[in-house]
């Protein structure tokens, strides 16, 4: 069993195959939390402990004992207005806008299989996966609030999830003002906060900060996940690297704004929390309604940083991408972005497919400015109709001539977004988040639609399924380009929106995937702006980012492997010089980097050299064979590019019989120290054959020292290494 209660106690135990987890039901009906770390035996009452603490109050019920203060005890679920001055989970507010909310254990149920949440993504568990649900039930009779928290746990991928559900079982309407999933409480001990900081065109940078007195807060007011902080953190001990020590991991499994906050408190405690960003949101629930915290997904490794980000790789894909494409090679792809941006016709577009068919990729995406008035990023979102003159021919003759060719089509849409300059704006500018008699605030020139209506939502679905009733359309880049500034419904309950939004998005993307399951649908939102589990669930790829030079996606891939797989990173082979940088990288170099998640080129062939071509072709050839490894393998990084000269990182195969390794050194430098390469994960007392030039090393020495790389002629070069175990 991975859920135990010890009814004498009142403690509850969840283990998974290397962790523990643990948390008692005291006296006073309050939810403590006692353990989260390495698999253990028993119970961990022990850990708690009791003074008395000036200026950190006592609940009434604990009559008078002044050694008993929620503002110092390690708790489950932290609610704002008990007497805990740290950073709470919930806040509520009355309908005479009275703050706090006092809840109670009122029971709980153990139940066989992972739970799902109503309208959101969450992880699943798989046909024969061991997975239970543990729900605990408390209650503030005052109010009749109603809180479900569920915890969920797969044990043999070290994975426990939380979520929350609050409901109103009053007559009265409440409003809850602030919601987090998931929060864990440290006694003691001194902690790093990693995290991932970035902006448009260059996401996900690694981020480790020493937590000091006060909160560490990152998140998103956006509307939107956002490329400023990916919703994924983690706590590590200060001497936890890649190969060794203690972290623990929260994922948010939503693409909505979010907070995350690590807080070290007056007696030198940590709090980490994480839930739904407060900004714009207060959320009324009348009697009956409810209101579902969007999933957190935790883990912890004793083993370093390496074994908790497999442990994330391993659910990403197995338990919250879904579909038919979970577990398929996705198409390579070649996209006219970058290619030929707006500046294109019909005619155009085939030739390119031409070409594109005689590299071998697999599809021709035709990217922004297919439909009618789309010639610039100005206008006409809202209006999904082809343009018919432009491109000479409607959507389903030039999918047929693609298709001839040998090529599958996909492709580009932005079906939240409208433009003022639209038919669709003339008809319907009420569908707008705009608010009435105020400008609003632009983002790419364009207006966020309101998700939150039915009507819109409507819209969307239908016009979507048009376009892919049309024509022969195997893949959708549904893209996003701005984040939410004004947050105003004509028909929703204002304070809902933001949320509401969120679930209206979700409820589409679900439509779309059930009607058409052979849809590959790649999620983006200018690159990786809404880079999250949450879009993983209905997009089982996302496109990373909208910077394609190669020196830069390496820091990009570096700070996205801590939390997600290769296989759901999208990432194409551009031109060189490359159009965000200007800089000039060897095509090996390119591929190398593309090459390490969903791959495929986006540059115009027809501007190619044969030689390039040639090149092109054998690559293709390449990551056909490689693919299995890369979507399947265990991941490991090789180096850190922020402190070294070189980038690398490294695929092996399950059974550890086949090592991949990719290598990318950045500046040159004169006379430049020797770089070394130091595999991971290989079999220990075996050798292994680099299949190229037929060195052959013993593993235990080589994942000791290294193999020392060829010193480098210039920047940026590129290389892949295939080890082969001997045995
Ligand atoms: C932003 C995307 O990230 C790009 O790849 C491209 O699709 C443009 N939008 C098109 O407008």
């Amino acid at each position: 069993m991975s859920v135990e209660y010890d009814i004498t106690t009142r403690i509850f135990t969840l283990h998974t195959k290397n962790s523990t987890y643990q948390m008692q039901a005291d006296s006073l009906g309050y939810l403590l939390h006692l353990y989260y770390g390495r698999k253990t035996k028993g119970l961990t009452d022990w850990a708690l402990a009791f003074s008395d603490r000036g200026f950190s109050g006592n609940p009434y019920d604990s009559s008078n004992d002044r050694t008993y203060s929620l503002d110092v005890l390690p708790q489950e679920f932290p609610v704002q207005g008990t007497g805990d001055y740290r950073n709470t989970m919930l806040e509520v507010r009355n309908d005479k806008g009275v703050y706090g909310c006092d809840l109670h254990y009122f029971g709980h149920e153990i139940s066989e299989g992972k739970y799902s949440l109503h309208g959101l993504p969450a992880v699943y568990a798989n046909p024969n996966e061991e997975a239970q649900t543990l729900t605990i039930t408390l209650i503030n009779e005052r109010l009749n609030i109603n809180v479900k928290l569920l915890y969920g746990v797969l044990p043999d991928k070290d994975i426990i999830t939380r979520s929350i559900i609050v409901k109103n079982e009053g007559k009265n309407p409440f409003t809850v003002m602030k919601l987090c999933s998931s929060c864990l409480d440290f006694t003691h001990g001194s902690f790093d906060m990693i995290t991932f900081h970035g902006r448009h065109m260059m996401e996900k940078q690694f981020d480790r900060q020493r937590l000091h007195h006060g909160s560490h807060v990152i998140g998103s007011r956006r509307g939107m996940s956002s490329h400023q902080y990916n919703p994924f953190v983690i706590l590590a001990e200060h001497d936890t690297a890649e190969n060794s020590g203690r972290c623990w991991g929260m994922q948010f499994v939503y693409s909505g704004g979010f907070e995350a906050a690590a807080e070290l408190d007056q007696y030198n405690q940590t709090r980490l929390i994480m839930g739904l960003s407060q900004e714009k949101f207060s959320y009324e629930l009348e009697p009956g309604e409810k209101i579902i915290g969007p999933e957190v997904i935790m883990t912890f490794s004793d083993e370093g940083l390496s074994k908790l980000s497999q442990n994330y790789h391993e659910c990403i894909k197995k338990n919250i991408c879904r579909g038919k494409f979970r577990d398929l090679t996705r198409p390579i792809v070649l996209n006219t972005w970058e290619a030929l941006y707006f500046d294109f016709n019909g005619k155009k577009i085939l030739e390119i497919a031409e070409e594109a068919r005689k590299l071998k990729v697999d599809m021709l995406v035709l990217d922004d400015g297919w439909f009618i008035n789309r010639n610039n990023d100005n206008r006409a979102l809202g209006d999904w109709i082809a343009d018919e003159a432009k491109l000479g021919f409607n959507l389903g003759e030039l999918v047929k001539y693609v298709n001839k060719l040998g090529l599958k089509f996909g492709l580009w849409v932005e079906p939240e977004m409208i433009s003022e300059n639209s038919r669709l704006y003339h008809e319907h500018p009420e569908w707008a988040m705009i608010i009435p008699d105020d400008k609003p605030v632009l983002g790419r020139n364009q207006l966020v639609l309101d998700l939150s209506r039915h009507d819109v939502r409507e819209y969307i679905f239908n016009s979507v399924s048009k376009l892919l009733e049309q024509a022969d359309i195997e893949y959708l880049k549904w893209d996003y380009n701005r984040s939410i500034n004004e947050v105003f419904s004509h028909k929703t309950n204002n304070g809902k929106v933001i949320y509401d939004y969120m679930l209206g998005l979700y409820e589409i993307l679900e439509r779309i995937n059930k009607r058409y399951p052979d849809v590959l649908i790649e999620g983006c939102a200018g690159g990786g702006g809404r880079f999250d589990a949450g879009m993983l669930y209905y997009t089982p790829q996302i496109w990373c980012s909208d910077n394609t030079d190669a020196i830069d996606l390496l820091k990009i891939h570096y700070g996205t492997s801590y939390g997600y797989p290769a296989i759901v990173v999208s990432a194409h082979v551009s031109s060189s010089s490359n159009h965000q940088t200007g800089r000039f990288t060897p095509l090996k170099t390119r591929y190398t980097v593309a090459m390490s998640g969903t791959f495929g080129y986006e540059l115009n062939p027809l501007t190619l050299s044969n030689d390039e071509k040639n090149e092109i072709i054998s690559q293709i050839e390449q990551y056909r064979k490689d693919s299995a490894i890369i979507s399947d393998g265990l991941y490991y990084r090789l180096s850190n590019p922020e402190n070294e000269t070189f980038c690398a990182w490294e695929y092996l195969s399950r059974d550890g019989s086949v090592a991949l390794i990719n290598v990318v050194v950045l500046l040159n430098h004169g006379n430049m120290p020797q770089i070394y390469i130091t595999p991971r994960g290989l079999t220990s007392g075996t050798f292994y054959r680099d299949i190229e030039n037929g060195k052959i090393y013993a593993s235990d020495a080589l994942m000791d020292s290294g193999f020392p790389l060829k010193m480098p002629k210039s920047d940026f070069e590129g290389y892949t290494f295939r080890l082969e175990r001997l045995s």
